[in-house]
């Protein structure tokens, strides 16, 4: 199940909002600009068939939204050292502070991650699961957790070819929020 936590942006300290109503999330993230949608989950998939299995609501949304580009990657857990570092590598990649020129949309078909918006002065923690859909607009400042251990099969949506290219702010305000892996502990927990 999706989780929203907001806080003030300049910390953690106190909570503005936790919700894990999916309404109230979308109501929240329509205000930032944000698409928010829900699909089923099904069974099985992996990056070799999610296309296929969601195509009817991937071709509505590059249809309404104008992609050009849509494709399926997969982080699988593995003991294999060269997995984990690999994992490393891609949790890193955009784990500080960044925008980008083109929309940032994906849908998890499986597995979690967070992204983090900085927006209107608080930061923004949206904590996907499978089923979610989430567009965050262009230039939107935001980072984006996937865990130590990442686990998620997710449909991603382009404009063009060159992929999401970080432009990085070089604040190191995301080191001061707490991480996939301690919101998904708490999140567990409650
Ligand atoms: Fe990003």
């Amino acid at each position: 199940m999706t989780l929203l936590t907001v806080w003030p942006d300049t910390g953690p300290g106190t909570v503005v909002l936790r919700t894990a109503d999916p309404a109230e999330i979308a109501v929240e993230l329509k205000r930032l600009g944000v698409r928010y949608e829900q699909w089923p989950v099904l069974p099985g998939v992996t990056a070799a068939n999610a296309l296929d299995a969601y195509r009817d609501r991937v071709e509505r949304v590059t249809g309404t939204e104008g992609y050009v580009l849509v494709d399926a990657m997969e982080m699988t857990p593995s003991d294999d050292p060269a997995w984990r570092e690999t994992a490393a590598g891609s949790r890193a990649r955009f784990l500080a502070e960044h925008t980008h020129d083109d929309d940032e949309d994906r849908f998890f078909a499986r597995g979690a991650g967070v992204f983090y918006l900085h927006v209107q002065g608080r930061v923004h923690a949206v904590l996907c699961e499978a089923g979610d859909l989430l567009s965050v607009p262009a230039n939107t400042t935001h980072w984006f957790d996937m865990g130590t251990r990442p686990d998620y099969v997710s449909i991603r949506f382009f404009h063009d070819d060159e992929g999401w290219v970080g432009n990085f702010t070089g604040s190191d305000i995301a080191r001061s929020f707490p991480t996939f892996d301690q919101l998904m502990a708490g999140h567990r927990a409650s």
